[in-house]
């Protein structure tokens, strides 16, 4: 069994959905289910706190049935979804409709970010306690979709709304314009890099720190791309007031190569960058710089990315293949098993303030993932559950896959194949009243 702290061998107790003991020997209560997981690694369910599942508006890439698949196949147990579908989810009557969407469907646990514009900034304090939200959400550049707030004043009035933490897109909407309006015909994807600059993460980072000082707002960066903004957190060490994420493609891929052997098929905002960030990243997540793993899944279709850049629109899939590129860093001697609990279990639940998950200790969800910690080799496309359809993992040799997932007790994936009817909840958050049915 693997924590934050230690790995030892022990038992899970799981009773009514909830673990009630976990130890040594515990031996088998009567009419216990027993899953045989000697020699096997067991980790908490993964928590995702980043992936966009395209439900509604756009479920040719994605929906949420499909998404949350490929979560459970990779033994992620619970989600957060992001706000940039269509309609964007910017008011209390798109967050329920996606928690009614979700309900019967979504076979994992999740909640909904809602997303800030300078219409709804001072509302979202009293929306942001809604049953089933993830929180807020602050595109600072625009990406996919049309969610956009790029000024500090209306950032300012968003951070004054309310007091949970907001999760904050960094790159600076002034640059990017520039930048994009001086690429001419024929530009290459291997550009992307280039076009969203290091100076365009380090802008937009550097004003969202002077606004958490000046606000005491605590914040949440998304997928961190640059050396530099590494740095900045360790220079402006603001404690918990500011918490940091990285997705596995920032700390697995690199440039040039990726875009010689994938072309926009990783083009993603921020972009992937050189080995000299990729190697801060990995260096910034051992040490606890980065807080947690978030996987920024961003389906697109096949006929959409091979649009010439930079219509080609930007996201990777990736929820799914968490888990096991964290064992490969693990096997790399980069990470260690301790560290993939805490960044992808433990950290993503104190975030987000989260209740009873990202560990196994009694009163929690009884959510685990049960990993053969043998090497694989390379993953196949065809255990795949994103719409994506690809990965640009296929080629690499995983250092482990997931073979069971239990979500609240009960098995929902095992040997490549779901099992039973999807039954994801909305999760609960400390101080916020649980979600109207998820009580059970
Ligand atoms: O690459 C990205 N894709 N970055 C984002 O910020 C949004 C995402 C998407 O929704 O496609």
């Amino acid at each position: 069994m693997v924590s934050p702290r230690s790995v030892s061998v022990a038992d899970v107790c799981i009773e009514g959905g909830r673990v009630t003991a976990v130890g040594p020997n515990l031996g088998e209560p009567a009419g216990a289910t027993v899953i045989d997981a000697a020699g096997k690694l067991v980790f908490p369910g993964l928590i995702d706190p980043q992936v966009h599942f395209r439900e509604p508006g756009n479920t040719h890439k994605e929906d949420l049935e499909s998404g949350s698949l490929a979560a459970a196949a990779g033994g992620v147990t619970t989600f957060f979804e992001m706000p940039n579908t269509n309609p964007a989810t910017t008011a209390p009557e798109f967050l329920e409709d996606k928690l009614a969407r979700a309900a019967n469907r979504a076979h994992v646990d999740h909640a909904f970010f809602l997303g800030a514009s300078a219409e709804n900034a001072d509302r979202l304090g009293e929306w942001e306690q809604a049953p089933g939200c993830a929180g807020v959400k602050v595109f600072m550049g625009s990406s996919t979709g049309s969610l956009l707030v790029a000024d500090d004043e209306t950032i300012e009035r968003v951070l004054r709304s309310g007091r949970r933490r907001v999760a904050v897109h960094s790159e600076d909407e002034p640059r990017l314009v520039e930048r994009y309006a001086a690429i001419g015909p024929g530009t290459p994807v291997s550009e992307h890099p280039n076009i969203r600059d290091v100076e365009c993460a380090v802008r937009a980072t550097r004003r969202l720190l002077d606004l958490v000082e000046k606000t005491r707002r605590p914040v949440h960066l998304l997928h961190v791309s640059t050396a530099e903004e590494i740095a900045l957190i360790r220079e402006r060490d603001l404690g918990e007031l500011l918490t940091a994420e990285v997705t596995p493609n920032h700390l697995f891929l690199c440039a040039p190569e990726c875009y010689e052997a994938f072309g926009s098929r990783v083009q993603m905002n921020p972009p992937v960058r050189t080995v000299r960030h990729r190697d801060a990243l990995r260096e910034a997540l051992a040490d606890g710089t980065l807080t947690c793993i978030g996987s920024d899944h961003a389906p697109h279709a096949a006929d959409e990315k091979a649009l010439p850049y930079p219509k080609s629109p930007s996201g990777i899939p990736g929820v799914q293949t968490i888990l096991g590129l964290l064992l490969t860093a693990v096997r790399d001697g980069w990470l260690g098993l301790e560290d993939v609990a805490r960044v992808s279990c433990a950290a993503p639940a104190r975030v987000y303030a989260l209740e009873a998950k990202g560990a196994l200790t009694p009163g929690a969800d009884g959510d685990l993932v049960i990993v053969d910690p043998g090497e694989l080799g390379p993953l196949q496309e065809s255990w795949l559950r994103s719409r994506a359809g690809y990965s640009p993992y296929t080629d690499t040799a995983l250092a482990g896959w997931p073979e069971v997932t239990v979500l609240r007790g009960r098995v929902i994936y095992r040997d490549h194949a779901p099992v039973g009817a999807a039954d994801g909840r909305a999760v609960r958050f400390t101080g916020i009243a649980p979600a109207v049915g998820q009580l059970k």
